[in-house]
């Protein structure tokens, strides 16, 4: 590994080469005898720590000079760890500089054995500072209207969100559940000329079917039982803006019928209704059922199909985004350690058990383990048993069948046992055995009971 990078900077000759000499083992050490050299310096060697004598030529007498070098070069790397050495009488001008934004200072003569830990200290906060925040940047670039991803797979839905977005075809969004779909539809309206109207959602499959026409259309007074006033439609309501139907699969024969028709004439009765309404709205679709099925079996119009799906925007699912897995579980759990104001990193096995899943639930899935791990995590760290995550085969492929037989009733057990927070009868109930079973298997395998 590179040695990690210093500056020296001093105006005394003798000063910058003993240091040189006494560091030069660990460090790869730069020297500069004033503000403009160590500036030049800095921003073509970007060393991690400087050591900054505050008097520097050519006002060597007062610390004008040491103030505006750490000045300028806080602004070239605001994570850069400086160490401000001065005179035995300006302990103040230290301070300032601490003030300022200094790590730590020192007075002369410098006694190079406290420096070397200060350095060491100093290398160590600038390295995490720095990793959090290439990490924290990373994420920003990876994500797209709120949506993280940097696998091709994700890059191909971004490239597509911005093309269509551009447009007013209708624009149907396929995937599995939790793939992103309505975060998808949000943010083509986002970038879109609508973006100032409304975006309005249904989710056609959650209302029931005696409710929904009334729902979407709107009705008028009296037009049925329970119709005491006059009722805008969703349709209605997303006028000059977005109409997002989710779960098209589920509108019946009789709705898919009208649906077409609004999408061919812009225009809706309600029910009850004799006039016409003109509406002026973009229609995008969700499903996850597969609606050439629907279709192919006479449960989907096909008309109704090709109208929706002008453009088709496939959701992958997560298990096929490659990479995308860490860098969302990062982002997420960034996100809900902070809500729960806490400093929580996964372990590397909990990485390796999410990366290993098969994520039927997809994003959806992930955010809500890793919000019940935030709160479930112990000492900072998210361990594999905090997100659930069920046990694979691989662990035990070469283990014999006894030793895997063995391992699997460990994690069982000892997932009941917490669960049950170490009732046994409440644990040997889940786990379909007797007391007196479930005991013997805890002696016999060794487990804990907390
Ligand atoms: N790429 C992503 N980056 C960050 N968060 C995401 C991403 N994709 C989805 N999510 C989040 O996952 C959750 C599910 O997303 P969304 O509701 O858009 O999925 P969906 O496909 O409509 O799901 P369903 O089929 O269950 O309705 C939301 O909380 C959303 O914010
Ligand atoms: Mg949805």
């Amino acid at each position: 590994m590179d040695r990690p990078r210093i500056l020296i900077v001093d105006d005394d000759d003798a000063v910058r080469n003993q240091m040189k000499w006494a560091l030069a083992e660990q460090y790869e050490v730069f020297l500069a005898e004033d503000r403009p050299t160590a500036l030049e310096i800095l921003k073509r060697e970007r060393p991690a720590a400087v050591t900054l004598d505050l008097g520097l030529p050519p006002s060597s007498a007062n610390a004008e000079q040491g103030f505006l070098a750490q000045a300028e070069m806080l602004k070239f790397d605001p994570l850069i760890k400086i160490i401000v050495i001065t005179g035995q009488e300006e302990k103040e001008n230290a301070l300032e500089a601490i003030g300022q934004g200094a790590y730590d200072f020192f007075c002369k003569p410098v006694d190079i054995e406290e420096l070397r830990i200060v350095l060491g200290r100093a290398l160590h906060v600038y390295r995490l500072e720095r990793e959090h925040h290439e990490l924290l940047k990373k994420i920003h670039f990876e994500s797209f209207e709120g949506m993280v991803g940097s696998s091709p797979e994700m890059q191909a839905v971004f490239a597509a969100i911005r093309k269509v977005s551009t447009t007013e075809a209708p624009v149907l969004i396929t995937g599995e559940s939790g793939t992103g779909k309505e975060l998808a539809a949000r943010a083509i309206h986002r970038l879109g000329a609508r973006k100032d109207g409304p975006f309005v959602a249904i989710n056609c499959g959650a209302i029931p079917e005696n409710l929904l026409e009334s729902e979407l259309f709107g009705h008028e007074k009296g037009s049925f039982t329970g119709a005491h006033i006059q009722r805008q439609g969703r349709i209605e309501a997303a006028q000059r803006g977005t109409l997002f139907l989710d779960e098209i699969g589920e509108l019946s024969p009789a709705l898919q019928v009208k649906l077409l028709r609004f999408i061919q004439e812009h225009q809706i009765e309600r029910v009850g209704g004799r006039q016409p309404i003109m509406v002026d709205a973009r229609v995008m679709a969700a499903t996850n059922v597969d609606l050439r099925k629907a279709m192919a079996e006479g449960r989907f119009r096909e008309d109704l199909y090709y109208r929706l799906g002008v453009v088709v925007l496939a959701m992958p699912p997560l298990r096929e985004r490659d990479g995308d897995i860490p860098l969302l579980a990062k982002a997420l759990l960034q996100r809900y350690a902070a809500e729960e104001k806490k400093t929580i990193t996964f372990t590397r096995k909990a990485l390796n058990a999410l990366e290993e899943y098969g994520w039927p639930g997809n994003v959806r899935e992930l955010e809500n383990r890793i919000k019940r791990a935030v709160i479930m995590a112990e000492g900072g760290k998210v361990m594999p048993e905090d997100l659930e995550l069920a046990t694979r085969f691989s662990d035990y492929e070469g283990k014999g069948l006894a030793k895997a037989r063995e391992a699997v009733e460990r994690e069982l057990i000892e997932r009941a046992l917490a669960k049950n927070k170490g009732n046994l009868t409440r644990a040997a109930a889940e786990l379909d055995i007797s007391r007196p079973t479930l005991y013997e298997l805890i002696e016999k395998l060794g487990i804990e009971r907390r």
